[in-house]
């Protein structure tokens, strides 16, 4: 396929769904209808391109360690605060900035509006008022923002600011799931390789709200064949961070502790044989899973211990991650022969642990050889604006499947599923 024949759009992503601030713009090409070699083949394989122009991510980790969990309160006022700031600088960095000769005054009706309507917090309102006064329309052809599943007082900062944007400057908006971010966070970087996904797809989404294996028969066509039955995966690294006494986000560090028992194994110490943790619904006749029972057995595991040595924290840390890992593997190895699938995607925040990466690269090698094997870079595991602006543009260009892509109605949607 040739460049000339991609047209290029330009997307804003915005994203505020937990305690990530985080807005970028992208280039987004895919092949025009005419390309497509058979009509009778709606979408074409060959996925879109996607370059980063410019990418500016604010993570309010330190504002919430002190309540060891996300507040969502806490969370609206950081996104409130950082928003404006953090577009200015995604818009710069993609050279898309430019500020007017002279500062105009908007009028008292419009700035009325943003001021109340979209009920923002004063500080955001200032900043946004100041932003129209101040700044050239920027060459955006649309803006995607995330909608949910989420916090919901968090989502209306984003959903606010791009409604806004969009109606002032007539862009239109696209309203985006975020787990559907975290399954297309995979094509990101698609100019450097070819990331084709073929279907059927499926895609093991494990962050800190969700566990799921997800069917995809087609783009934006989605069954849910497994879920958590109570925490998520990331929940349970969390909470069993928080019994070892770490602070929150606990996912990276006790995938650190493991890591130093691992160490210490490869160098020939033996594992402690009391340190043992059950593999939850291994062997039920399902995809579903459970994590809230292995975090139970760390914490009966942490008080039948009762000093923890550095030694205990590291080997607990290990026994649970490797529990974890299996039961993720197993499960998501059975729905893989079930629906012989051609592409496994997985994507969410606990993803960027490299365990579990490493276990997912190697099953696959070893037993799946044809596969097509998609996982986001570490850094675009994590939520950001990136795999937001992906979805938005994919829902905008298929239009055929999406009904009104410009519409400013929407409203945010904590429990919005795929
Ligand atoms: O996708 P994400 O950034 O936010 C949600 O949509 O939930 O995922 C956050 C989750 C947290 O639970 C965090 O502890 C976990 O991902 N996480 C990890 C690692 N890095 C982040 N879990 C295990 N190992 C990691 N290296
Ligand atoms: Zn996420």
């Amino acid at each position: 396929m040739s460049e000339q024949l991609l047209k290029k759009t330009i997307v804003l992503g915005i994203e505020t769904s937990c305690d990530e601030t985080a807005v970028c713009i992208i280039e987004a090409a895919r092949p025009e209808k005419s390309d497509i070699e058979h009509d009778f083949i709606d979408i074409p394989e060959q996925g879109p391109k996607i370059k980063v122009l410019g990418n500016a991510l604010y993570s309010q980790i330190e504002k919430h360690a002190e309540f060891g969990g996300v507040m969502p309160s806490v969370a609206k006022r950081e996104h409130s605060k950082n928003i404006v700031p953090l577009f200015i600088k995604a818009l710069t960095e993609a050279g898309l900035y430019k500020t007017k000769k002279i500062r105009e005054k908007m009028s008292a009706d419009i700035s009325e509006k943003i001021l109340t309507s979209l009920n923002m917090e004063s500080e955001m309102a200032n900043d946004v008022i100041e932003l129209f006064e101040t700044t050239e329309k920027p060459q955006l052809d649309v803006i995607a923002v995330t909608q949910g599943p989420g916090l919901e007082p968090a989502l209306w900062v984003g959903i606010n600011f791009a409604k806004t944007l969009g109606t002032v400057w007539s862009i239109p908006v696209v309203p985006t799931n975020h787990m559907e971010g975290h399954i297309l966070s995979v094509l990101v970087d698609s100019e450097k390789e070819n990331k084709t996904i073929s279907f059927p797809a499926l895609a093991l989404l494990i962050s800190g709200g969700h566990t799921e294996l997800v069917l995809i028969h087609d783009w934006h066509d989605y069954s849910v064949i497994g879920r958590t039955r109570d925490d998520a995966v990331g929940e349970a690294f969390d909470k069993v961070a928080r019994i070892l006494g770490l602070p929150y986000p606990g996912g990276p560090k006790i995938s650190d502790l493991a890591d130093l028992a691992r160490e210490r194994h490869t160098h020939g110490e033996e594992k402690n044989p009391l340190i043992m943790l059950p593999r939850p619904m291994l062997h039920s006749k399902d995809y579903d899973f459970s994590f809230s029972g292995l975090k139970t057995a760390v914490l009966y595991l942490v008080k039948k211990i009762s000093t923890l040595s550095e030694h205990d924290k590291q080997n607990i840390a290990l026994e649970f991650e490797e529990s974890a890992t299996e039961v993720l593997i197993k499960k998501t190895r059975e729905a893989m022969i079930d629906k012989n699938i051609r592409t496994l995607i997985i994507g969410g925040g606990v993803i960027a642990n490299k365990n579990i990466r490493l276990a997912f690269q190697k099953m696959t090698e070893l037993e799946f050889v044809d596969l097509n094997l998609l996982i986001p870079n570490i850094e675009h595991s994590t939520d950001n604006a990136i795999m937001i602006a992906v979805a938005g543009y994919m829902r905008f260009t298929n239009t055929s499947k999406v009904k009104d892509p410009g519409q400013t109605s929407f409203r945010a949607s904590g429990n919005l599923s795929l």
